[in-house]
């Protein structure tokens, strides 16, 4: 039998995109380039057109496309050990635990690969933390217009209405309440409530702040009735918002924190954390085959290691301004009704339904963005991005909304 190496077989982007279509199961409209290489803030497809990413993976290349600080932490450890497994300790599994704990409010780290597997971790603590500590208590309160992940349990958990007849039966023990209401959280806990669960920054619902006030009550309702605070900080943790994780601007600590996204710069790598008085798990209760995978602990080692290094948080804070006050120059011009966000995770509210139309016109013009909703656009580039990058972003966007609206 000869073997084909597929990029041989295939020569030309018509042909790749005619063989994605015949073998990749279809689950989301992609555009027919096929990206092949990427540098900080730019990402190049297999003819050569090159695109300023403000998208950035979903909010998940921290630091920007392949950068030298995670593409050598990779390489060495590839040559040392790849995988050995999750029931034995590595060395960077215990270094990055460290760094985690030692820089944030929380004890305890449990490593697995993706935000929903995170999550499903924080919602199994809490129910299990309910069944121990609160008489048998196991229902979450979440928000709507919620994001928590594509797993069975956590689009039962997300507050998005599409999802809502979606794959029935949901997994039962959600209530979902409407975002940035105390009384409505208030009046939703029962002695079978475990935890509240939500997002500091609603990012896949397009970019909604919790509020201070909002978020001190929501912890001081739980210190009341011994709910657990779950802070989702998949988006928004590892300096997106300006500070390591978004709980730090609002006076509070949460009981359980979940990561993702960022912490792996682009490699898979998500986070559970908590305090030590909820790690209430038990031998056989929480695991995975690649959880502390010494690539993935690598990874995370170098980008959050970098980022607490570098202050990248901080400069993502000075850039969002920066790039918030742009906006809403731009927005006086063609009718913004809102620049809302924190830090390098912000949107616009445009004044008509064209955010797709709009996000469309940039990629033609060679710019990443993203629109969460018709009248929403969202912008999550590097966090290292520059001045002169948001420059050449409002130049782009500027064009586009010329043209479409
Ligand atoms: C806040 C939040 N939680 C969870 C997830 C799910 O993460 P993943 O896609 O890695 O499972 C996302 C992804 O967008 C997210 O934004």
């Amino acid at each position: 039998m000869s073997v084909i190496p597929v990029a041989a077989a295939l020569s030309g982007t018509d042909e790749l995109i005619q063989e994605a279509e015949k073998s990749l199961m279809y689950v989301v409209t992609r555009p027919g380039n096929v990206m092949v290489a990427g540098k900080g803030s730019y990402i190049w497809d297999a003819d050569g057109r090159k695109f300023l990413d403000c998208i950035q993976g979903w909010a998940v290349n921290a630091l920007g496309h392949c950068p030298p600080v995670l593409t050598r932490a990779l390489i060495k450890q590839a040559k040392q050990l790849i995988n050995g497994s999750p029931s034995l300790y590595n060395e960077p599994m215990i270094q990055l635990a460290k760094l985690l704990t030692d820089h944030s409010c929380l004890d305890k780290v449990f490593f697995a690969n993706s935000g929903a597997e995170a999550n499903e971790g924080a919602v199994k603590l809490a129910r299990k933390y309910g069944a121990l500590r609160r008489a048998g208590a196991h229902e979450i309160i979440t928000t709507w217009h919620s994001f928590h992940g594509r797993t069975l349990s956590m689009m039962s958990a997300s507050g998005k209405q599409p999802w809502d007849n979606l794959f029935e039966p949901k997994v039962p023990g959600f209530i979902r309440v409407p975002f940035n209401d105390l009384n409505a959280v208030r009046n939703a806990i029962t002695p079978k409530t475990c935890a509240i669960m939500l997002e500091p920054v609603q990012g896949e619902g397009g970019v909604h702040v919790a509020g201070k006030a909002y978020m001190q009550g929501l912890r001081k309702l739980c210190d009341e009735t011994g709910v657990l605070l779950i802070l989702d900080e998949i988006q928004t943790g590892i300096g997106r918002t300006g500070t390591l994780f978004a709980y730090e601007q609002y006076g509070v600590e949460p009981d359980i924190m979940t990561l993702g996204k960022g912490i792996g710069g682009g490699f898979p790598l998500s986070a559970l954390m908590a305090k030590d008085e909820v790690c209430v798990f038990e031998q056989g209760d929480q695991g995975g085959t690649f959880c502390g995978q010494p690539l993935a602990m690598v990874a995370g080692l170098a980008v959050v290691g970098e980022v607490i290094a570098k202050n990248i948080s901080g400069r993502a804070k000075s850039r969002g301004r920066y790039l918030v006050r742009r906006l809403k120059a731009l927005g006086e011009q063609f009718g913004f009704t809102e620049v809302r966000g924190k830090g390098l995770l912000v949107a616009v509210e445009l004044p008509q339904e064209k955010g797709p139309e709009i996000v469309q016109e940039c990629f033609d013009q060679g710019l990443l963005i993203n629109a969460p909703g018709p009248t929403t656009l969202r912008f999550m580039p590097a966090l290292n991005i520059s001045n002169a990058q948001v420059d050449e972003m409002m130049d782009i966007l500027s064009a586009a909304l010329r043209k479409v609206l």
